[in-house]
């Protein structure tokens, strides 16, 4: 089944591939390309989604480096053998590289008149790239917030975020907004699908707002569509979808632009089991697959079976729990 994509290009098909020039065994820094929405800009998409919920939290690529997790090295093929090598490589990495994403005695406070709610107190985490992190915890102990903070959408009160090694906080607004858009991808409770675009539409959103939306991006986009099982509900609007469908489109939406991070609000909260489980299972083998990192907030025990490391959200404090 091939993509009805708007404009003079024709439906394409491909892999789900990685950019030319961006092998994810080497970092590639540098300049990040022209921001879509400044002069020269948007596209039609961008433009009609603009002022929806969460346009702007939408991304693009330019990550590297394709760690593979415990999970993903039990699972790989290959004998025990095999397996010590890369577990050795895996150590390697770890020591050669510095975390991806990492949380420095950080703080948030929120005040509110002139009482102060402590969320977060002193808080040090370090997850490596590629893995897949799980926060539990009760109502209120401040996993949105870590969340938020991980994506620049909110400033620590005191203490470091950094992102592959850059200071969020140090970032301007608009670096930050462009930070998450080019290198994170979201997955909310509630789908957060753009009503009045199609699931093609809606997939290829990331990609118009970072002008990837050329051939490749949307053969990239084709690609995912077919890996979550809906390659021929492209044209469908989101309200025609099971709840299921629309979490499976949008985790397609999250790593359309291959994100370096995906950043998951409760992903299975407003499904049902079955869904749940096919829907997480979707997740962690793509992102695997892509070697994204994931930080993942569910209420779900259940989760915890696919997660590298598992933190609870308690008191102020990240707490990991063992394996
Ligand atoms: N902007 C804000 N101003 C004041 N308090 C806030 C603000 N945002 C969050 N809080 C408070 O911070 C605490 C943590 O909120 P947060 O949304 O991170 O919790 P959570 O662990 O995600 O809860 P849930 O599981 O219910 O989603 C809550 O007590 C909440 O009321
Ligand atoms: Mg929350």
């Amino acid at each position: 089944m091939h993509l009805r994509v708007r404009g003079p290009d024709r439906a394409v098909r491909g892999p789900i591939g990685v950019r030319e020039g961006t092998g994810r065994s080497a970092p590639a820094p540098g300049p990040p390309p022209a921001s879509p929405d400044v002069p020269g800009g948007p596209a039609p998409l961008a433009s009609r989604a603009r002022g929806q919920v969460h346009a702007d939290l939408l991304t693009a690529p330019e990550h590297t480096g394709a760690f593979r997790s415990r999970s993903s090295r039990a699972r790989a093929p290959g004998g025990s053998a095999a397996r010590a090598v890369r577990d050795l490589a895996v150590q390697w990495r770890r020591l050669m590289s510095p975390p991806f994403v990492e949380l420095r005695r950080v703080s948030k406070v929120y005040r509110e008149g002139d009482s102060e709610r402590v969320v977060l107190h002193e808080v040090d985490v370090a997850i490596e790239r590629g893995e897949i992190a799980v926060v539990l915890g009760r109502s209120g102990s401040g996993k949105s917030t870590l969340l938020n903070l991980l994506a620049g959408i909110d400033l620590p009160t005191a203490g470091a975020v950094l992102v592959d090694g850059i200071d969020v906080a140090r970032l301007g607004e608009r670096e930050r907004t462009l930070l998450r858009r080019r290198r994170v991808g979201f997955v909310f409770q509630f789908f957060n699908l753009i009503p009045l675009l199609t699931v093609a539409e809606n997939l290829l959103l990331p990609l118009e707002l970072t002008a990837q939306a050329d051939a490749r991006g949307r053969a990239r986009a084709q690609a995912l569509l077919e890996r979550v099982g809906l390659a021929d509900r492209g044209d469908s609007f989101p309200d025609r979808l099971s709840g299921g469908e629309q979490q499976r489109v949008a985790i397609a939406r999250a790593l359309v632009h291959d994100p370096a991070l995906v950043l998951a609000d409760e992903p299975t909260g407003n499904l049902d089991a079955d869904s749940a489980r096919s829907v997480l299972d979707l997740l962690d083998g793509l992102a695997r697959e892509l070697g994204t990192t994931v930080v993942m907030v569910t209420h779900s025990r259940e989760v915890v079976g696919l997660a590298d490391r598992v933190f609870l959200a308690q008191h102020g404090r990240l707490v990991e729990q063992p394996r």
